[in-house]
């Protein structure tokens, strides 16, 4: 059995980050389940189809090779933007799913990071982090990734805001805490403080399940 690290939280919270360094600590694989919903916006890009077309954005879901998540295309703001437009419909989240699921299923365990991770997609996870930051501060970190792109922190603010009411607000799979994550707001946090509060909070669930393995 598997042990899974479920990490959820709005935009440029800084949950990717802390995701990809807790599964270099336990030696577990990380998922970017974002990455996912990203090169759905750019199939539907690519396609020159309207994000407000779900069909057009379920056969994008369908098409969708993992092994591009590495693929800068993804990383700008508009597909950002699109992404969490194509993510409100039911039909692209389910066509995701399975993905989802059987990584979450990979050992000796697997970090996912996402929105709906310890709600929707691993509900049993061993442990949860809802990750958080003020808006000015999520923008001004995403300003830093994206400013050779040329937006506005302002423009980014905006954007950041849009984003996170259309992702909490939506019906299916919202961004909410699930009822037992462990809240961890890295307003006034560094990378390393940040990630030695999210091993705290996570460690003894993690330890534990560690121990109960099968040796060898
Ligand atoms: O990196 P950032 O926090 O900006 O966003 P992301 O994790 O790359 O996700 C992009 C968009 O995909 C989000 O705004 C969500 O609308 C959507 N998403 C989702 O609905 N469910 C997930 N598990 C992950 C992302």
């Amino acid at each position: 059995m598997s042990i899974v690290i479920a990490v959820d939280g709005p935009a440029a919270s800084g949950k990717g980050t802390l995701a990809k360094k807790l599964a270099a600590h336990f030696g577990f694989h990380h998922l970017d389940t974002g990455a996912l919903y990203r090169l759905v916006a750019l199939g539907v890009v690519e396609a020159g189809a309207d994000p407000a077309d779900e069909p057009a954005a379920l056969k994008a879901a369908l098409a969708v090779d993992p092994a591009r998540s590495g693929d800068p295309a993804i990383r700008t703001k508009d597909i950002g933007r699109i992404a969490s437009q194509v993510s409100v419909y039911p039909t692209v989240r389910a066509a995701l799913f399975d993905f989802q699921r059987s990584f979450s299923a990979r050992e000796p365990g697997a970090v996912l990071d996402g929105r709906d991770i310890g709600t929707v997609i691993c509900p049993e996870a061993a442990a949860k982090l809802f990750v958080d930051a003020r808006p000015e501060v999520r923008a001004h970190r995403r300003w830093l990734e994206l400013k050779d792109q040329g937006p506005s922190e302002v423009e980014i603010l905006i954007d950041v805001k849009a984003r996170d009411e259309r992702d909490r607000s939506r019906a299916a799979a919202p961004l909410k805490p699930a009822p037992d994550a462990y809240l961890l707001d890295t307003s006034d946090l560094d990378i390393e403080p940040a990630f030695a509060a999210a091993l705290e909070a996570v460690r003894p669930a993690i330890e534990e399940k560690l121990k109960a393995l099968p040796k060898g």
